[in-house]
């Protein structure tokens, strides 16, 4: 729980320090020599008053801080270090970081805080300790906005923690049945309306793209609709859709064995739908959208699709499967095609971990966007400012659409050797039926083997969630 108050007598608590602040006066002199305000660097200190006793944890903001990712890596590093120390209440005093920054800060702060104390869940299974963690230092006339503030951000990193948690479950605890089963469960007292589609009305509906991936296993697809429609004054519904493959084996054209770690990552797309729909549900944010999340496993059986197989996807059109790694963008084919067609929305974002060719353009902690829309890209702009994730936005050129022309089906699942994020992404833009699309390739931010930033720990990040959920409670005037 994160909470405001103007007492600051807490048994513990946090206080930031600039380095120009460490080296005056404010500080004991034995403290100063071993506490500098260098960026991140924590020092306990333990004030023995008569009467009353109380530590004071301090961190370090360096030279000056202006970005609010530097914002929520202070602030996770004092929850991570509350909680190192077993230590369960303790105040926070945001002052500083308020006078530099201004109120927006509770955002980020609020943010650090949840996130430093995110783990992945452990198997027994143990409940997630409580924290009570409170906000001191805030004007009294800015209380009731930060309240807000708190207020706000609270659901939507609930919705990145839920992310990370499917991501990081491992694949023999989240089949595709359980994965819907897990955000059903997740979203079971909001307004969402969860329908879900099984492999055998997926099948009537001619859905071959996911028909076709899902059969390479014993644990059969399944399609999740979240329906959250709360703008009754407008027409528009945005579609959200994300990959949902629980485990990506390659299938036949079988992952190298040094790759395959990573494989029960691969619904990241899907999670980060599923957490954005649940914060814009909570926080009551007047828009309309429908998620969409074909889930499936990659595998090998004797049904599998082979490279050279060519099979009809849900819009009709034919698709030459030349690499059975190209899994997702079947799936999302299909699933695009069924929510431009059936669902009459009228924007279209998907999310995927899609390519590797993204990792290696941009690493881990940037993630590449496709969209032929200048407009599209401006409004995600301003919100993965608002969330302080990073994006590129990759060019798109008519030779490029070039490289997944079929010679025998319409298109192909592969392109040639190079811009393999970039005719990812154009394959899926040939199902969005024309409609403004915007397209976000997670394969390298979804997961982090060691953590970038203080707010991330080792695995899944819940990339996509906060700049998804801004984007969508823009649109709806909430700004
Ligand atoms: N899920 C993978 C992409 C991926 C790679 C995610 C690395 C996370 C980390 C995707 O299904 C895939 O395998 N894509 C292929 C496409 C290629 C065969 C055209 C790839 O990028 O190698
Ligand atoms: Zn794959
Ligand atoms: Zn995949």
């Amino acid at each position: 729980m994160i909470r405001i108050d103007n007492d600051n007598s807490y048994e513990y608590s946090a206080e930031f320090f600039f380095e120009k602040d460490a080296d005056r006066q404010e500080l004991p002199d034995t403290v100063q020599k071993i506490f500098d305000g260098g960026f991140l660097k924590t020092q306990f200190l333990y004030l023995g008053k008569e009467g009353s006793q109380s530590s004071i944890l301090l961190v370090g903001l360096g030279k000056d801080i202006t970005d609010k990712i530097e914002i929520k890596e202070a602030a996770a590093k004092v929850s991570s270090v509350m909680k190192s120390y077993k230590i369960k209440q303790f105040g926070v005093n945001i002052s500083k970081l308020y006078h530099s920054i201004g109120l927006e800060c509770v955002r980020d702060i609020t943010e650090g805080l949840m996130l430093g104390l995110y783990e992945e869940r452990k198997f027994p299974e143990t409940e997630r300790d409580e924290y009570d963690m409170i906000l001191t230092g805030i004007p009294e006339g800015k209380r009731k906005e930060a309240k807000l503030l708190v207020q706000e951000t609270v659901p939507v990193i609930e919705g990145v923690i839920f992310a990370r948690d499917m991501v990081n479950l491992p694949g023999n605890k989240l089949r595709p049945e359980d994965f819907a089963g897990e955000i059903i469960k997740f979203l079971r007292n909001t307004k969402v309306m969860v329908e879900t589609l099984d492999f055998g009305q997926l099948k009537e509906m001619g859905m071959g793209g996911l028909v076709s991936v899902g059969e390479s296993s014993e644990f059969p697809p399944v399609f999740v609709i979240l329906r959250y429609i709360n703008n009754p004054d407008c027409k528009d519904i945005t579609a959200l859709v994300g990959k949902g493959v629980t485990c990506d084996t390659g299938g036949y054209c079988l992952k190298p064995a040094g790759s395959m770690l990573g494989i029960k990552g691969d619904m990241a797309g899907g999670a980060a739908v599923a957490g954005a729909i649940y914060a814009l549900a909570q926080n009551q944010v007047k828009t309309n959208v429908i998620g969409f999340i074909p889930v499936c496993e990659n595998r090998i059986s004797p049904g599998s699709l082979l490279p050279g197989d060519v099979i009809t996807s849900y819009s009709g059109k034919t698709i030459e499967v030349l690499n059975t790694d190209a899994e997702g963008r079947l799936i999302l084919a299909d699933t695009i095609a069924y929510a431009a067609a059936k669902e009459h929305v009228t924007k279209v974002l998907d999310i995927a971990t899609l390519t590797g060719a993204v990792v290696n353009m941009l690493g881990f902690s940037v993630a590449g966007v496709v969209t032929d829309s200048q407009e599209f890209f401006d409004e995600f702009r301003a919100a993965y400012h608002i969330s302080g994730e990073r994006y590129w936005r990759l060019p798109v050129y008519p030779e490029h659409e070039k490289m997944i022309q079929s010679k025998i089906a319409d298109i192909k699942n592969m392109g040639e050797k190079y811009c393999g994020t970039i005719t990812a992404g154009l394959f899926i833009k040939a199902f969005a039926e024309g409609l403004p699309w915007l397209h976000i390739d997670i394969a390298g931010t979804a997961w982090v083997d060691s953590p970038i930033f203080a707010y991330q720990s080792k695995g899944a990040t819940g990339a996509g969630v906060t700049s998804i959920y801004h984007l969508c409670s823009r649109e709806g005037g909430e700004y």
